[in-house]
């Protein structure tokens, strides 16, 4: 999809995100509706007190995905170490998959602990998690077993990183 922009949500568009993320959530598969982290998916005013919470949009400015940013000690850095930023919640509208979206939000994390001067990024994802697991898979992620952990009876989550170092000395991990 071209035309895409990611920046800050606006506080007012924070309801709509985290419908947004329930949606992507329960038709991706990802989560079943009745599990108690429906109710933390729509908890986007909590998690932009701690953490930074990006949109990606189109070009009408409609939001068409979403992403937290989030470094220790914010609640919301869950495996993160200081030097390393987490992403979490990463969801695109199930309208507008498949065309870039998911990679546009991480680039712009990617971009953001460029920024911030952190060499690692680092996120948890399910371990059924099949598309969201190819995606990071794809920009440079690799296995972080030591930080496989789980919030749940039955919810097994698993760890990855990106070295920025390591990218940087490969020469970008995806042609950029
Ligand atoms: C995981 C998720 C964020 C991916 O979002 P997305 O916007 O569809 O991601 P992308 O479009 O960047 O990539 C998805 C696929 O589209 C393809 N694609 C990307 N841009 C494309 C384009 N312009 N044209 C055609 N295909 C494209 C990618 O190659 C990728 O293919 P693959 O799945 O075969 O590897 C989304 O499926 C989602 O919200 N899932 C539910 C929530 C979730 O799982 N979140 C992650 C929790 S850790």
């Amino acid at each position: 999809m071209s035309d895409l922009l990611v920046r800050p949500a606006r506080p007012e568009e924070y309801e709509r995100i985290g419908e947004l993320r329930v949606r992507a959530y329960i038709e991706g598969g990802v989560i079943e509706p009745d599990l108690p982290y429906v109710q933390h998916l729509r908890e986007v005013a909590e998690q932009a007190k701690t953490a930074d919470v990006l949109v990606a949009t189109d070009a009408e400015d409609k939001v068409v995905g979403t992403v937290v940013v989030a470094q220790p000690p914010s609640p919301e850095a869950e495996i993160a170490k200081p030097g390393e930023l987490e992403f979490r919640m990463l969801a695109t509208d199930p309208e507008a998959k498949g065309r870039g979206v998911g990679q546009t939000l991480v680039d712009a994390v990617l971009e953001q602990a460029r920024e911030r001067g952190l060499k690692r990024v680092v996120l948890s994802v399910a371990d059924h998690n099949d598309r969201a697991i190819r995606l990071y898979q794809r920009l440079g992620f690799r296995r972080l077993p030591e930080r496989d952990w789980s919030p749940l009876p039955g919810v097994d989550l698993i760890g990855y990183v990106l070295d920025m170092t390591a990218e940087a000395a490969a020469g970008g991990s995806h042609g950029q």
